[in-house]
């Protein structure tokens, strides 16, 4: 019954690079999919910007709005049509702003006989505006008894633990835990977000392999190739752990690490699970982690903070970091997360790697590869980019015949000559969704379903920070390995770990100095 009356969506920041990028398209989908199910919406983008200057700037965002494949050309216009008469800009400035906007909503209701369901915020903004823009919310916005509100948050969330938890407590004045959804955009990615109904469907067979007796090590990586040009303010304070690690990284981590809830559906047993993985990540020492930084960064940063000539940045912007899940399940098993910008190439991928118990003699000569038991036999959840080019969940033949959702997720066509992980595409059961969908669509179907399983509790992201800060305390001081951005000397950046340490294999070559990032 919840679903049913008249939805309002509040944009907040609505002119900005996130909305242009994916936020409108994403509530556009949720227009498509929902509003034939007995729903009417309002959309409301709203931002610091004058009326007149605010609804041109969102005018042109909503321009490139696009419409699924299968639709005609007169359907998508059609539809379009009917969400941009459903959407206008307002500016959000002040408390009387906010009363005006709610009497609006109200007005608007009882005037198309509707019954108001609920309201979604969503701060598409920089944090420091967080505070003002939940009082308000919180004291002139909030829909009446019997309705709903969300408020959707977008990272960073804090800086390090203290901070994290004086934004969340600030928050938690204005907001129930339950109207508050933290997102990390990576969970909304088709083969993260697939992680725990994988685990679920193959149960039978994962009972007795996902663990240390037959894991050899987790590796969850997200290579990039841009650099943080345009950026180096933000990065300066975040830099690479803060920004993709404790976030992206940490989140998939504990999707694979954490143990299954007899109900994958029931978004409690989810989370409660996943802040048991949390919270038995071992504490991590210095030597658990590798940091680098491309050649051009301080040069960037120098050129667009105005800083003085010898200024050298001691930011990361790249990590690999070994990290240890310290429970009967994993004990021993490294988890190697890793990222970093300006990169050879843009891949992310979880791989989980098994081990071989066979005597291999001559092995890897005979045999298919669905009995040669040794050949490497691993699982990967391939979030996009690289050689592949979309998502996809892939299964060693030699593994297990995997199920999968027939409805959502589809065989991929053999690629001959492509290698992946170092065997061709065809040693592997390779699956991808039947249709590709943004991050920010699915996580705002989410919302509107209330699937909380998808974003961050307030506990999950304090365990995280519990996690993580530590480590960033201890590396304050620690001068990055330079790496020349691109494709050349990747080698530098290559790491081994053992005892619980991980080390860059070669030495840093003397003549990779900070360079001048002309
Ligand atoms: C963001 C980071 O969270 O994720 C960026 O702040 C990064 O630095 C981005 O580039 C990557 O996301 P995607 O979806 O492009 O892989």
């Amino acid at each position: 019954q919840e679903l049913q009356g008249h939805v309002s969506i509040i944009l907040m920041g609505a002119t900005g690079d996130l909305a242009k990028k994916y936020l409108w398209q994403a509530l556009f989908q949720l227009y498509l999919d929902e509003a034939g199910k007995g729903h009417s919406f309002s959309f409301h983008g709203a931002a610091l910007t004058a009326p007149k200057q605010g609804q041109e700037l969102m005018t042109k965002a909503l321009e490139s709005l696009s419409c699924p494949q299968d639709m005609t050309h007169s359907q998508c216009v059609e539809l379009k049509g009917q969400f941009l008469r459903l959407s206008q800009y307002r500016q959000l400035k002040t408390a009387e702003d906010y009363r005006t906007l709610s009497k609006d909503i109200e007005a608007q209701v009882q005037r198309e006989g509707l019954r108001e369901a609920g309201r979604i915020f969503y701060f598409s903004v920089p944090p420091f505006a967080y505070a003002d823009i939940a009082r308000n919310i919180n004291s002139s916005c909030r829909p009446g008894p019997g309705t709903w509100l969300r408020v959707v948050l977008e990272k960073p969330f804090g800086h390090d633990h203290l901070s994290a938890q004086q934004l969340a407590t600030e928050l938690g004045s204005f907001f129930q835990e339950e109207e508050m959804y933290r997102v990390d955009h990576y969970l909304g990615k088709q083969a993260v977000a697939q992680i725990l109904p994988f685990r679920d469907q193959n149960r039978q067979v994962l009972d007795r392999l996902w663990n240390r007796h037959h894991v050899e090590r987790v590796e969850v990586i997200m290579k990039e190739t841009v650099d943080a040009e345009g950026r180096t303010s933000f990065y300066e304070e975040y830099g690479v752990i803060r920004d993709t690690l404790q976030n992206h990284l940490t989140e998939i981590l504990t999707l694979v690490a954490m143990e299954l809830p007899r109900e994958v559906n029931s978004s409690e047993a989810v989370l409660q699970h996943k802040l048991q993985a949390f919270r038995a990540l071992r504490g991590l020492q210095r030597g658990s982690a590798v940091v680098g930084q491309y050649q051009t960064y301080s040069g960037q940063v120098r050129r667009e903070l105005q800083k003085p000539d010898d200024f050298h940045s001691l930011t990361p912007t790249f990590a690999a970091v070994l990290v240890h899940v310290d429970n009967l399940r994993w004990e021993g098993v490294p988890f190697i997360l890793m990222s970093g910008k300006a990169l050879d190439e843009r891949v992310g991928y979880v791989r989980v790697l098994f081990k071989n118990r066979a005597f291999c003699v001559q092995g890897e000569r005979h045999g298919t590869s669905e009995q040669n038991p040794c050949l490497p036999r691993q699982v990967i959840f391939y979030i996009g980019h690289g050689e592949l080019g979309h998502p996809a969940i892939l299964v060693s033949r030699n593994l297990f015949r995997p199920a999968l959702p027939t409805q959502s997720w589809t065989e991929v066509q053999d690629r001959p000559g492509l290698h992946l992980f170092g065997r061709p595409l065809s040693e592997y059961y390779a699956y991808r969704p039947v249709r590709e969908q943004d991050a920010y669509s699915i996580l705002l179907s989410h919302i509107f379903h209330r699937r909380k399983e998808s974003f961050i509790t307030t506990e999950n992201l304090l365990a995280s920070w519990v996690f993580w800060t530590p480590l960033l305390d201890s590396l304050d001081r620690e001068v990055p390995r330079i790496y020349p951005g691109g494709a050349e000397n990747g080698h530098l950046l290559d790491f081994e770990f053992s005892g619980g340490q991980l080390s860059f294999s070669q030495q840093q070559p003397e003549q990779l100095v900070p360079g001048p990032g002309s």
